[in-house]
């Protein structure tokens, strides 16, 4: 098979690209599509149309993600690709939506040349991947592999709604979850394209990444409880200002994030504060942090050190913290098998390519667990990603897809 011969077609993927960014919270900055928000559902129906369209056989597993089945000569453990395309709050057009549709592209691009795959090959839009309101990110990829618990899906919201509860108002069977569908049968292995999200293609003047791992990320949500009072009568030293406690914590956070290795960074993404009000000194607040890191080392020694760090500060200021964590996933080393087929497919194409960690978690994390895993990085405009300026050039992405498709040529003749 001559790989030149899959060569997206780059004007029908950036156009595909832009109709599905049309579906969008009408309110929201940017191109935003959360999951179990109406556009992600109205959304879902169009990829399952346009998968249909390509010619794959279309249905959603019992974790709710949209798989497609392209049918291979000989059958047997599947190849599998693919990504997503739920948004952050405020994200952009190209964050998972380039792996998704791009693998959708390389169907189409099979069937034209009547390319045939040795394997089944199996292109999943996984369910949300993005971090939602229950404290839990990759639903689909982590409840199809077999991560999700029970425990899980009594995680609640701000509002206190329960995940189990969203996933059912969704019109998916919260049971499914712990079916871990993907877990029990064997699988050939998986390729993710997806957009780098950060600067490093594009410092380097590089079209490609080759992933070598994904860093392992801790989160955390911290309650701090304090007393709610009467911002003019009550004296600044007689106070429990949970905010304070949590603000001073923000600034710790940052600390350590800068003390870190040169990779490792710490983020304040929310702060919610009651009862949010001038006159009132703040009785509760709940913040949401996040660590990542590609050094093991350092992200298993951060709770203890910010465990301790918010202990002192909360004491401090008359405040109890209760901390919550999960982890996301550890650091997660890619395949070199897959690397070294991807590294070998690029440079048959004639492509420079660059091996690199991924900042940024990704389904692929949790596919590695099941079978031989790998990534490719298309670059990001100055490294921006989960804000409306997020941008790859359309000839990017279409050589990020060219090269999943020779990636997966190779993985099917192994
Ligand atoms: C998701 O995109 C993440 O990396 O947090
Ligand atoms: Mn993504
Ligand atoms: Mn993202
Ligand atoms: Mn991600």
């Amino acid at each position: 098979m001559d790989v030149e011969l899959l060569e997206p077609d780059r004007e029908r993927l950036w156009s595909h690209v832009h109709e599905l960014a049309e579906f969008a919270e009408p309110d929201s900055a940017g191109w935003t599509r959360r999951l179990f928000s109406e556009p992600y559902r109205a959304s879902r129906e169009w990829v399952r149309a346009h998968m249909r369209d390509a010619g794959l056989e279309v249905f959603t597993d019992p974790a709710g993600n949209i798989v497609g089945r392209c049918p291979g000569r000989l059958g047997g453990p599947p190849l599998v690709t693919g990504s997503h395309t739920d948004t952050v709050a405020g994200g952009g057009r190209f964050d998972g939506v380039v792996g998704a549709l791009g693998a959708v592209e390389v169907v189409r691009r099979l069937r034209e040349t009547g390319t045939e795959l040795d394997h089944d090959l199996l292109v999943v839009d996984f369910l949300g991947e993005e971090a939602n309101p229950h404290s839990g990110t990759c639903l689909g990829s982590q409840a199809a592999t077999g991560v999700l618990t029970a425990d899980h899906l009594d995680l609640r919201d701000g509002k206190g709604a329960r995940l189990g509860d969203a996933l059912q108002g969704f019109g998916i069977d919260p049971g499914g979850m712990l079916r871990p569908s993907w877990a029990v049968t064997p699988l050939h292995g998986y390729v993710e394209l997806h957009i780098e999200q950060g600067p490093t293609l594009r410092r380097r003047d590089v079209g490609i990444g080759v992933v070598t791992a994904i860093v392992g990320i801790e989160r955390l949500l911290a309650t701090f409880v304090g007393r709610a009072d009467h911002a003019g009568t009550r004296r600044m030293g007689d106070r429990k200002d949970a905010l304070v406690a949590a603000a001073k914590t923000v600034l710790a956070v940052e600390r350590i994030g800068c003390t870190g290795p040169e990779a490792a960074v710490a983020t304040c993404g929310t702060l919610d504060v009651e009862p949010a009000a001038e006159n009132v000194v703040p009785g509760r607040a709940v913040l949401a942090a996040e660590f990542r890191s590609d050094d093991r080392e350092w992200l298993s020694g951060v709770q203890r050190r910010v465990a301790g760090e918010i202990g002192r500060l909360a004491a401090e200021n008359g405040v109890e913290a209760l901390l919550d964590w999960t982890s996301d996933n550890d650091v997660v080393p890619t395949a070199a098998s897959v690397q070294d087929l991807t590294a070998n497919a690029a440079d048959e194409l004639g492509l420079p390519w660059l091996a690199m960690p991924s900042a940024a978690g990704h389904d692929a994390a949790h596919l590695a667990a099941r079978c031989p895993t790998g990534m490719i990085f298309v670059p990001s405009h100055d490294g921006r990603s989960h804000c409306p300026e997020e941008w790859t050039e359309p000839d990017e992405i279409a050589t990020g897809v060219h090269l999943l498709a020779a990636t997966l040529l190779r993985m099917d003749q192994r």
